[in-house]
């Protein structure tokens, strides 16, 4: 099988290297890549939110399956162009991505699957923000009903940031959903849908602010660890009787959404994300994201054994209900962002990026790359926000946690920015979830 890989992201990197150590793959090209990835894979430097482009590269050079890693590709109906192209396609349609793209759109899917989430307003005027603010009460949360790279949500005890956040977003000519505060630790779980069948992969936790303790603004993700020892135990019911948590969420978010999807006539195939708080109340659905999340899937990819290709392609040409259990690497896996100075707002590009072979070099150790390019004269420097995740593994969580902090020790470029505490509260069993059943 030969495969395409869409995206110029860490998320992409993670994909190609599983895919590559699939038996069933025979070669992986990445378009456009980036300069990790062009390490490992050809890639072609074409744009990827380009269906037509995307779609003939794909007929060109006859690959078997295209994997569409970002959002905006997806939601520009880059995967409906190489469908019609005659290409399976693993990622949603256009108007199943509205499931990210549109958060009134998700809340509408919810409402009308049952699906648990938090009580939500859909507002196109401060009067009607005001308003829902002032029914849910403190902490607010506000969210830009587009697209925003992670960056859409404020969630703050004062009402005037929460109101400031609504009106940016009006002035923009877009609007807002305001909903109910989730209490609970959240958890990323990556579920495979070929429109109808359902395979879940490893639930993993993300870190979502730029700094230790959870302070700072929103970004993209600063750090994920997977398996989660913490929901081991918790069982919630599901139709009378005790499920875990992975159960839960097929049967109770992930089975609904896809079914409502496919009664819509715009089946859902692809990986769908369910972003979960994990309440005194239960199991909520804080987002649904159509792709891939970048920091987990470093960690996630990291530990499964069975052959991601073969997978995906499964899912992309309806065929998942033949999948056995899949098969993941014993231990855990740990990633750690490293960022670009002034990341989330406006990151400094062009610094010299130094130690990724000693960190590499390490036992246990692996370097992913998301905004990096090569210089005139070889040399790898930052060339976005988020530039590189360094993955650990190991036995227990605290050895891979160990693993991936040595090697980011290794590796420093002038403002260099990651967070210290990725996984520590887990390790520290200070992550605790009321079973519901
Ligand atoms: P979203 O883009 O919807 O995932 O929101 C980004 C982040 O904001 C989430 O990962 C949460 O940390 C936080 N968040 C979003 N919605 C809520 C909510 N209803 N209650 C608490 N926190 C939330
Ligand atoms: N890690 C969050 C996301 O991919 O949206």
């Amino acid at each position: 099988m030969k495969i395409l890989v869409v995206g110029p992201g860490g998320r992409e990197h993670a994909i190609v290297r599983a895919c590559l150590r699939d038996p069933a793959v025979e070669a992986v090209e990445a378009a456009p890549g980036n300069a990790g990835i062009a390490r490992d894979v050809p890639c072609h430097s074409i744009d990827a939110s380009n269906g037509t482009e995307v779609a003939a590269l794909a007929v060109e050079r006859g690959f078997d399956l295209v994997v569409i890693g970002p959002e905006a590709p997806l939601a520009a109906g880059v995967a409906d162009a190489v469908r019609t192209a005659g290409v399976p396609v693993f990622g949603p349609s256009r108007a199943a991505s509205q499931l990210e793209a549109s958060k009134a759109f998700a809340k509408e899917i919810m409402a009308a699957a049952g699906v648990p989430t938090a009580e939500a307003v859909h507002a196109n005027d401060a009067a009607v923000a005001a308003a829902a603010l002032d029914r849910f009460g403190p902490p607010y949360v506000v969210k830009d009903d587009g697209l925003a790279a992670g960056k859409g949500v404020v969630v703050t005890e004062d009402r005037h940031t929460a109101l400031a956040h609504a009106q940016s977003c009006f002035d923009a000519g877009g609007s807002v959903v305001i909903e109910e505060f989730l209490d609970g630790p959240e958890v990323s779980l990556f579920v495979l849908s070929d429109g109808q069948n359902l395979v879940a992969l490893s639930p993993a936790q993300d870190f979502k602010r730029i700094h230790d303790g959870d302070a700072g603004p929103n970004t993209g993700g600063m750090g994920a660890y997977t398996p989660l020892d913490w929901l081991s135990d918790y069982r919630e019911s599901v139709g009378g009787a005790p499920a875990d948590f992975t159960g839960v969420v097929l049967e109770k978010v992930a089975r609904p959404t896809v079914t409502e999807m496919a009664r819509r006539g715009t089946p859902f195939v692809g990986v769908l994300y369910c972003g979960l708080a994990v309440t005194s109340r239960g199991v909520r659905v804080v987002e649904f994201n159509v792709r891939f999340g970048d920091p987990e899937t470093q960690a996630v990819l990291e530990r499964l054994e069975t052959g991601l290709g073969g997978l995906m392609l499964q899912a992309a040409t309806g065929e998942l209900d033949e999948q056995t259990p899949l098969q993941w690497r014993e231990g855990y896996a740990v990633d750690v962002v490293l960022a670009a100075e002034n990341y989330p707002e406006t990151p400094r590009k062009g610094d010299l990026i130094t130690g990724i072979e000693d960190a590499e070099a390490l036992e246990g150790v692996s370097v992913l790359h998301a905004g990096t390019s090569t210089d005139d004269a070889g040399a790898l420097r930052t060339a976005g926000g988020r530039v590189l995740a360094v993955v650990g593994t190991g036995q227990s969580l605290a050895a891979a946690r160990d693993r991936a902090y040595a090697g980011v020790a290794k590796i420093s470029w002038p403002g260099v920015q990651h967070r210290t505490d990725i996984a520590a509260k887990a390790i520290a069993a200070e992550i605790t979830v009321e079973t519901q059943a």
